[in-house]
């Protein structure tokens, strides 16, 4: 079983499919970590972040099983990943990977912001996560908080209203929903509400898939 999900900057779906993974055995990935390492990799050789040639190359030599996720969830990595993954050619050297990734036995989650349009277009469910910016900003000033970062909410709002417009405007797949992916909406739900709300999506498709 494959299931994609998708959404916008500190929407949710990172907790989500990490959970949702756990509960059926599946494998999971965070899609956003390759764009984050990619960037980091362009920050650390001093490179400028357009350029295309260069980002290509090091997002062929990455190496996810030595991710540091804690170094990659910063505010500035993820910034900076917003840029480096409106680039077609560091897309294209990753899409490989993911699908591969979605192929394992016994199956995988996989969050993003292109899961269900383009890397895994047949995925058994596809859900697209949202929540209105107010309380994503909220939620992320806290998670950032909590990983020792010193942020302020207004400034995390204004970053996750500039990559929301970067990544649903850019010409590479842009951020949108697929034209059969379920809208969870978690501005009003906790993370256990949004978890069982999540399992009723699936369950639904799942059986739907039996009777169908
Ligand atoms: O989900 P995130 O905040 O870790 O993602 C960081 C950036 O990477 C995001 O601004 C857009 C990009 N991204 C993408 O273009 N496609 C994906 N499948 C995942 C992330």
């Amino acid at each position: 079983m494959i299931i994609a999900i998708d959404g916008p900057a500190a929407s949710g779906k990172g907790t989500l499919a990490k959970e949702i993974a756990a509960a059926y055995g599946l494998h999971h990935l965070d899609t956003g970590l390759l764009y984050r390492a990619v960037a980091k990799a362009m920050l650390d050789a001093g490179a400028r972040l357009d350029d295309a040639a260069r980002a290509a190359e090091l997002a062929g030599a990455l190496d996810p099983s030595r991710f540091d996720e804690a170094t990659l969830k910063s505010q500035a990595v993820g910034e900076a990943a917003s840029v480096v993954s409106a680039i077609p050619a560091v897309r294209e050297v990753l899409l490989a990977y993911q699908r591969e990734f979605a192929a394992r036995p016994p199956g995988a989650v996989l969050d993003g912001r292109d899961i269900g349009t383009v890397i895994a277009p047949a995925a058994d469910v596809k859900i697209f996560v949202t929540a209105i910016p107010q309380m994503r900003a909220a939620r992320r000033t806290l998670e950032l908080r909590a990983r020792g970062e010193s942020v302020n909410e207004a400034e995390v709002f204004a970053d996750i209203q500039r990559r929301d417009e970067r990544d649903s405007n850019r010409g590479a797949a842009p951020l949108r929903p697929a034209s059969d992916a379920h809208l969870l909406d978690t501005t009003d739900l906790d993370i256990e509400a949004a978890f069982r709300a999540a399992v009723e999506i699936i369950e639904a498709a799942r059986t739907g898939r039996k009777h169908g």
